[in-house]
């Protein structure tokens, strides 16, 4: 007796969480999502981009510092700075977390992006950044070439001399190569928010890591963007939320 009463009631819940399950998630917002869209247009050709690569503690959180600025049109995060080949995430090697930013130079240069880097971390922090600790997390600036290299240093003994207590401990290293990191850690706070992803259209894991709203995107993720972009990407959300019809393609 007992028992079929409650039968009944357990498949209703057994239904509703299959509904639950089947239904995409933009069906029970109201929302209508479009299927997946490529590149949005606008980007620049790729011969005019140039490229940087910092190590600055955790890549995750570098991603997202650098993809939020205007100008950057790509991020990846990798391994770099060591000599270990084909390193991993759980084998590192000696490699540092490092960040691969493809940018516009018109837009942004090299020593902008120098501004940011010491903006963003502690570098005079020894084995580690944050919570995070170990030597996988320490601070470097890769250079291709001497221009480059004259900047970081002139960059590095600048910010040496706003405190003579602690020594930065950030390296200048000439770029060798960079190991891109595997999939799950690209774009990784963007992906940790199912409805940002689903705003731009539920991009496959590769256009994810081309693209460069996905990049801008990880930065709002992480509300790591500078403020005015924070608040513009924060309106043009509003703005889908309110019509119901959305997809953005660009901030
Ligand atoms: C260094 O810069 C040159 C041109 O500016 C480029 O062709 C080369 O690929 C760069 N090297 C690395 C390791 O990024």
């Amino acid at each position: 007796m007992r028992t079929q009463m409650k039968l009944p009631l357990f498949y209703q819940i057994l239904s509703y969480l299959i509904i639950g399950i089947i239904v995409p998630a933009d069906v029970t917002l109201g929302i209508r999502f479009p299927n997946p869209i490529s590149q949005v247009s606008g980007d620049p050709p790729d011969e005019l981009l140039k490229t940087a690569v910092f190590a600055l503690g955790s890549f995750w959180r570098s991603e997202s510092v650098f993809g939020c600025l205007d100008g950057v049109v790509r991020t990846t995060v990798g391994y770099a700075g060591g000599s270990k080949s084909n390193p991993e995430y759980r084998s590192l090697g000696d490699h540092a977390e490092s960040v691969h930013i493809e940018y516009d130079p018109r837009v942004i240069n090299f020593r902008q992006l120098l501004e940011v880097f010491w903006s963003s971390h502690d570098s005079r922090q020894v084995f580690g950044q944050g919570p995070d600790v170990g030597n996988q997390y320490r601070s470097i600036i890769f250079v291709n070439g001497t221009e480059e290299s004259r900047l970081a240093v002139v960059s590095k003994e600048r910010e040496q001399t706003k405190s003579r207590g602690s020594i930065v401990t950030t390296q200048i290293q000439q770029l060798e190569n960079f190991y891109p990191a595997e999939p799950e850690h690209q774009k990784f706070e963007l992906k940790r928010n199912p409805f940002l992803v689903q705003v731009i259209g539920n991009l496959v894991e590769e256009e994810l890591e081309k693209s460069r709203l996905a990049a801008k995107l990880n930065g709002y993720a992480a509300e790591l963007c500078p403020p005015r972009i924070q608040t513009r990407i924060d309106g043009k959300l509003n703005e889908i939320i309110r019509k119901g019809w959305p997809i953005l393609t660009q901030v």
